[in-house]
């Protein structure tokens, strides 16, 4: 099936998980470059509210019958999978959740999108794909070695579409392999809202505000400048630009392949703690703590291939404003 375009020319793109953080910001960025979108999100810890362009379809990646009808009747060009479960610490107590929803799910969609003859599909992977990388910063073609469920649940969709693509002309993927994706919306319209956060920009702004007492340094002891983890932060919105110098890439017929979103450079959790203090204006106490299991002492992605490939040029690279994005949304939400 080729499906033709929309009246004003452009693609239409059906978003699984386009309520949540990084999905929303790209339903803006897609709606705002006049895309016709449709989310599909069951709301599990998705917004309403965050769905800024087109229609949401509330529905599970599990079922089947609401899937095909909300993306048959919507006869997208693309698919954007976002919908998973993030969060490692948890994926190493409830495995099987990440399983089923991060690898049979995304095969669920994928039969969908085969059924359906839908010929492009954009893929949200992650840098923990490659577990402890040996080279830094790391390249696409480093082997993976995933060292925890959520890890090896994306890392096996990678393989599902990577066969698929491989079986099938007619079907052609991207994986984004993210790096620490932060920041929000510059106009405070959406931003990272989940309950219990763990990641350190949002825990160090809740620390800020006042809902934690202290801060947490997992780890001082690593083999680093200051002893402790270097991370590439990368601005949600470069992200969602990512994704749709994507969208047009296999729209134009590239190649499919994957692709490390990040700055290539990072920062200590010593640095990111000075921006949030000074952002914040807060000199929130933080304790030394011990390591957190399977936290690599590095991470930080060659970025060269995206930049060359898609011509991707970032342009919210500075750590501060990504924090000032961050805590200017952080302070729109309740204090809890
Ligand atoms: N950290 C703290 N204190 C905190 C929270 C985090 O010291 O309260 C540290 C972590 O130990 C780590 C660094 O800050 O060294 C960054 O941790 P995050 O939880 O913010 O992010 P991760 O690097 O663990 O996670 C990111 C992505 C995941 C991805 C992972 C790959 O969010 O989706 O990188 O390693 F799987």
């Amino acid at each position: 099936m080729i499906s033709s375009l929309s009246p004003n020319g452009k693609a239409r793109v059906f978003v699984t998980g386009g309520a949540g953080y990084i999905g929303s910001h790209v339903v803006k960025a897609l709606g705002e470059a006049g895309y016709e979108v449709r989310t599909y999100d069951n709301l599990s810890s998705g917004n309403r509210w965050a769905v800024l362009h087109g229609d949401l379809f509330t529905g599970d990646l599990g079922d089947r019958i609401s899937l095909k009808s909300a993306m048959e009747d919507f006869d997208p060009h693309a698919v954007m999978h976002f919908a998973a479960y993030i969060e490692v610490a948890e994926s190493v107590t409830r495995p099987l959740k990440y399983y089923r929803n991060n690898t049979v799910n995304a095969l669920n969609l994928l039969e969908v999108v085969q059924e359906l003859g839908i010929r492009n599909f954009i893929f949200s992977s992650t840098a923990a794909v490659y577990g402890m990388p040996e080279e830094i910063p790391v390249r696409e073609e480093a082997p993976l070695f995933p060292i925890n469920p959520y890890g090896a649940s994306k890392a096996m969709t990678e393989r599902l579409l990577a066969d698929l693509s491989e079986a099938n002309d007619d079907f052609n993927y991207i994986a984004l392999r993210y790096f620490n994706v932060a920041g929000a919306d510059p106009q405070g319209r959406i931003g990272q809202s989940y309950e219990n956060a763990t990641h350190l920009i949002t825990r160090a702004l809740k620390t800020a505000k006042g809902e934690f007492d202290l801060l947490q340094i997992f780890g001082t002891d690593y083999d680093t400048p200051d002893g402790t983890c270097i991370r590439d932060y990368i601005h949600v919105d470069d992200l969602a630009a990512a994704h749709l110098s994507s969208l047009n890439y296999l729209l134009g017929n590239g190649i499919g392949d994957r692709f490390n979103c990040g700055y290539g450079h990072g920062y200590s959790v010593r640095e990111v703690i000075e921006v949030a203090r000074k952002v914040t204006g807060v000199d929130f106490p933080v304790a030394e703590a011990p390591r957190r299991a399977g936290d690599p002492p590095i991470l930080v992605a060659d970025s060269g291939k995206i930049r060359r490939t898609m011509n991707w040029i970032p342009r919210f690279d500075d750590l501060e404003y990504i924090v000032r994005t961050a805590w200017e949304w952080e302070r729109t939400l309740p204090k809890k």
